[in-house]
This record gives C-alpha cells, structure tokens and sequence, in this order.
C-alpha cells in the first residue's frame, strides 16, 4: 500500500521504515531539510536498534523514501501524523502547532478515500477539531496511538502488543478501520489485539496508558521514600507485592524515577486538558505522581551529600549515565543528567560517562565534564553515583576493578540496579534509593 508519513522524528522516522519494511511503499516527510537529509542517506538521526538496518533496507529496496516536499503525499493511501506534541512554554498543556500545521499542509493532496491517521500524542478531543477540515476533502480521520517504548521501537512498531484505532462512526470509520487491518498485516495475522474505537477512547488509551505507566513508577518510589525512614527494603517490597499477577512486578524500579520525551509531558499534558474539561479532580492524583517522581532527585543528591559527609563542595563525584533510560541516547527529560546537574550547582566536581548519550548531553550542558572511558570517568572519585541502569554499569563493572580507580569507596545505586553485597564485599559503602 502506499503510505505517507508525516513527521520524522522519533516517531514517524521509525514508523516509516518499519512500515516500509513490511512491504509498503513509503514516502516519509518533514520540513526539516536535515533530518530528511540524513534519512534519505539511511543515516538514523538518533540511536535506536535496529533502526539503521531497516533504514538501508528500506531506501535500497526503492520503498523508502524521504522529502521535504508535502506534495509527496499525494497518491498515499494513508497518511500517518506524527509530529511532535510538546509541552507548551508557559503551561503544562500539549502545544498543538505541529499538529494543526502538518495536517494543514496536507489538506490540499488528499484525495476522497484517503486516511489521515493520527499518531501524535495529543489531548482528548483534538481529532474531533480536525475532523471538519479533513472530511471536507474526502478523506477520513482516524487516531492511531502509539505505544512504541525507546530502545524497542523497531520491534514495538511492527510487532506491539495491541493495535488501537479510533475511526469516526458509520461506514466510513468501518472502512478506514479495515484499511488499517490492512496496513499492520503481519501484527494482525498474528491475532494481535486491534481494538477498533471512537476518536476519544482511541486518544485517551494512549494518555491512560502513560499515567498509570507513571502512576506504577511513583507508588513503589513512594514506598521508597517510607522503606527509607523506616529500615525497609523497596526492591524485596515490589518483589513481594510483584507476585501478585493483579499487581505485576514489572514498571516497579524504584529508583530516581521517570523521565523522557513522553511521561513527564504526557501526565501534565493530561492534568491540563482534565482542568480545561472541568475536571480537573478527577486526575489530581497526576500532579503528586509528578512530584513524588522528581523528589526522587533531590533524594539521590541528598544520598551522595550524606554519604560525603554533608555536602558535596569540592568533591569528585563520577556520574555513570546521562541517558533518561538505557539502550537510548534521549536526554529529554533525564532525571540521570538533572541529579548530575544538581550535584554540579552544589559545587562538586561531576565527571559524567554514558555509553550514548554523551554528545547530547555535551550540547545542552556544556558546562559538566564529559568522559567517554567509563574507567577514565572513574579515575580519583570521592563517590560514584549510577543513575542510568546500562549493562556497562551493572553486570560489566566489577566492584574490585572500580576499587582500584576510585580514591573512594562510596557507590550510590540511583536505580537499585547492583548486587549490594557484591559491592560492599569489595569494600564499598553501598547505598541504594529506598534500601537500608
Ligand atoms: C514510554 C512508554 O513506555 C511507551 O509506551 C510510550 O509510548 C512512550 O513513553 P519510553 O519513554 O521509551 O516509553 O520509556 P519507558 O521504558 O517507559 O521508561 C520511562 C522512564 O521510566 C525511564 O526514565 C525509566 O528509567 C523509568 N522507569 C521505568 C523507572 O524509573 N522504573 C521502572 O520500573 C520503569
């Protein structure tokens, strides 16, 4: 089928190619001549497995292409929408521009019996603005969520665990509903999940999704913050409570909790539109979420000034990741970059590794130190603070190895991802978030 994708971000660039992968012809679109350049070159603008591979694939086999010009789309059976929401400047609320503006742009190409679907993570209610203007052309409107996580997105893309799409009612929305079947035939050859709905429902999945995603991340954080006062240990709680197949142990790491393009703007973006709808109660539960998570970073810099000897002026301390998550080179949001910043506005001297994430990092904080030898990186700390849970860190670095770089014994578990008892057999003082 020929597709258009508009977007090439994180989003649209993956959903592009993956698309073109399982042998649709694919026109991928942004008005960013760079990114497009790049694409175009099956360079991937960002870190994310798998990606370069299907990029390549995709371009040589002539079903992938990029361009900067929305006359493209033209011919395109569906035209997926994935351009970013961010958070507004002064506001909590989804800055909806991109998203106006792309399908704006796209307006005059469609032709009658075209799909518009919309990916982007956007307010409830924001389809049924547009809807007017996409069905004056013809064409219908549909909203298709995204679920795809950092680090999977290939996989999660042409294999996730559900398919959720939101179509219009009457013959239309049947019929765009069956297209999309058509577009993700290998998931749903597969008896994946297609769960077939209106507009709403369809962009509420998606903010219902991340908040409880969120919501599961600050309860255990939350009990973090009681284990800690009371000489409990976090990790064997959410074991214990993990057992339980209602509760599941998974999205229970306490730690310095969440951060990324998504969570963080997704639950305020959420808080915002329940306030505009009058009800705003019903999800005030979101903005505690909120401030258990970054709480959690205070904790972690209040952890290193303890363990310092009350404060850390002066003191080398080696930060061992950047990324807000491993297996991804996205700062967005990293509560990894910000206890690193945090550490630095107290007057340590913070020296930060990452496997990924460096010149990211490097751009929007130029004023921290940079190392990429994890070992270098750890040369003459006073304390060493893990904040990104990569292999490099927890199964590849030896306590008795690091002991040997260090001019301290001081390890702080930011995820709770160490053996703590490894570490402190090797001599180290061993803290974790929420662990006696
Ligand atoms: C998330 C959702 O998982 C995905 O479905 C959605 O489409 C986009 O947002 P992503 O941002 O890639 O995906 O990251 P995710 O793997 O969900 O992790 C989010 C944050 O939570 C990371 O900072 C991670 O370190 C943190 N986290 C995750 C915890 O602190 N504890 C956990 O137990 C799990």
């Amino acid at each position: 089928m020929r597709l258009s994708v508009i977007g090439c971000g994180y989003l649209g660039a993956v959903h592009a190619a993956a698309m073109a992968s399982i042998g649709h012809d694919v026109v991928g679109i942004d008005v960013d001549a760079r990114k497009i350049d790049s694409l175009a070159k099956g360079q991937a603008p960002f870190f994310e497995p798998g990606l370069a591979e299907i990029l390549t694939e995709g371009i040589a086999s002539g079903r992938l292409r990029f361009t900067t010009d929305m006359a493209e789309a033209s011919g395109a059976k569906v035209h997926f929408v994935g351009v970013g929401t961010p958070q507004q400047k002064d506001g909590y609320a989804a800055d909806l521009t991109y998203v106006n503006a792309a399908v704006d742009a796209l307006l005059p190409y469609l032709s009658a019996g075209d799909i518009i679907a919309g990916k982007s993570t956007v307010p409830v209610g924001t389809a049924a603005g547009l809807t007017p203007r996409v069905e004056a052309t013809g064409a219908t409107l549909v909203w298709n969520p995204e679920f795809l996580r950092e680090g999977w997105a290939v996989k999660d893309t042409i294999d996730p665990d559900r398919l959720v799409v939101g179509v219009p009612s009457g013959e239309p929305g049947v019929l765009a509903a069956d297209v999309l079947r058509e577009v993700y035939h290998p998931a749903v050859a597969k008896n994946t999940p297609f769960i077939v709905t209106d507009l709403a429902t369809a962009e509420l999945v998606k903010v219902a999704a991340n908040a409880f995603l969120a919501t599961k991340i600050s309860f255990i954080n939350a009990m973090a913050e009681i284990a800690e006062v009371t000489g409990a240990d976090v990790t064997q709680l959410a074991d214990a409570i993990g057992h339980d197949a209602r509760i599941g142990r998974r999205f229970l790491g306490a730690g310095i909790g969440f951060g990324g393009g998504c969570l963080p703007k997704d639950i305020r973006a959420f808080s915002a539109r329940a306030e505009e709808l009058g009800k705003g109660e019903s999800v005030a539960f979101l903005r505690e979420i909120d401030a258990i998570n970054l709480r959690r970073r205070d904790r972690a810099v209040e952890i290193v000034s303890d363990a310092l000897g009350g404060s850390v002026f002066q003191k080398n301390v080696t930060v061992l990741g950047a990324a807000f998550k491993p297996h991804s080179d996205d700062i967005r949001d990293s509560p990894a970059l910000d206890v690193a910043v945090r550490l630095h506005g107290l007057g340590a001297h913070v020296t930060i590794t990452d496997p990924a994430a460096i010149p990211n990092a490097q751009r929007v904080h130029p004023q921290l130190t940079y190392i990429e030898d994890r070992d270098e990186a750890l040369r003459s700390a006073d304390a060493v603070i893990v904040v990104t849970e990569w292999d490099e860190y927890r199964h590849d670095l030896a306590p008795e190895h690091a002991a040997t770089l260090t001019a301290g014994r001081i390890i702080v578990d930011g995820r709770n991802c160490l053996d703590a008892g490894a570490w402190r057999d090797a001599g180290w003082t061993y803290y974790g978030m929420g662990r006696p």
